[in-house]
């Protein structure tokens, strides 16, 4: 069971970098099974069910969020019917989605678990506690789980990845926009990445017009944070072969495309 990942694309920067390269590292990888965290996919600022829908065109299987998941609200039209989204699973009771799901691939199935951390973020339910619960749940059908851990600081990361070792195939964090270059494979056997860094604008700020960014820091100014368009985009993902039997990893491959980082096939 071979698994990608594409990290956190933002606006049309992101899903036009999506669109051209999906095809080209389904080519090259071959994966099973394609999941891509959405959650700042319309415009930089959550995601609409075309854009969803645009995702599971270009073949994507499961669609992840992360805090920005409420930010555009055409989500709460569409989310209870979106088979294929997942959202941060210790967002509070009676928040509308889900955050474990389950997908038939082939004879086998995997299980997509989204969590969110809380150091520097919202104060949610305590995503370990989350996940021992979720993945108890997921280990009754299926050694082939994926954990898109959405936080801020590599220590919470790396928590969640040793405290899950060994229980899941892989847990790949989300959220910083830059790719860590710690990809590993932990004793247990899951696959650790602190995070897949972000698909879109690669002249921007995380993503965003670097002017915007720059003032805010130089004068503490509230400004508006637009999607930076019209320049040069990269993608970044990560390619995880996971053994059949045991669904731990095997293999892991980050991946980045840029012009810094051109992509061979
Ligand atoms: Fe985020």
């Amino acid at each position: 069971m071979n698994l990608l990942f594409i990290g956190d694309v933002v606006g049309s920067p992101g899903r036009d970098m999506v669109k051209e390269y999906l095809p080209k590292l389904k080519e090259k990888f071959r994966p099973h099974f394609t999941i891509i965290n959405g959650e700042n996919a319309a415009g930089g600022k959550g995601i609409t069910e075309k854009i969803y829908r645009e995702f599971l065109g270009y073949g994507a299987q499961a669609v992840t969020l992360g805090n920005h998941a409420w930010d555009n609200r055409e989500i709460f039209e569409f989310i209870d019917t979106a088979k294929n989204m997942v959202r941060p699973a210790n967002f509070p009771e009676g928040t509308p989605g889900k955050g474990l799901a389950f997908f038939k691939v082939n004879e086998l199935e995997v299980a997509v678990i989204n969590l969110q951390g809380r150091t520097f973020m919202a104060p949610l339910d305590c995503p370990f506690r989350k996940a021992d619960e979720l993945v108890g749940i997921a280990k009754e059908r299926t050694p082939f789980i994926f954990v898109d851990f959405h936080a801020e600081v590599t220590s919470e990361k790396q928590a969640m990845g040793w405290y899950l070792d060994g229980r899941v195939s892989a847990v790949v964090g989300t959220h910083t926009h830059v790719q860590t270059a710690d990809s590993r494979v932990l004793p247990g056997g899951t696959g650790y990445l602190s995070d897949v860094g972000m698909t879109g604008p690669y002249d921007g700020i995380l993503g965003v017009e670097r002017e915007a960014v720059l003032k805010r820091f130089l004068t503490s100014m509230p400004v508006r944070f637009d999607v930076a368009t019209g320049g040069r985009n990269q993608l970044s993902a990560v390619f995880i072969e996971l053994d059949r039997k045991t669904g731990l990893t095997k293999k892991m491959i980050p991946i980045l495309i840029n012009d810094d980082h051109p992509f061979y096939t």
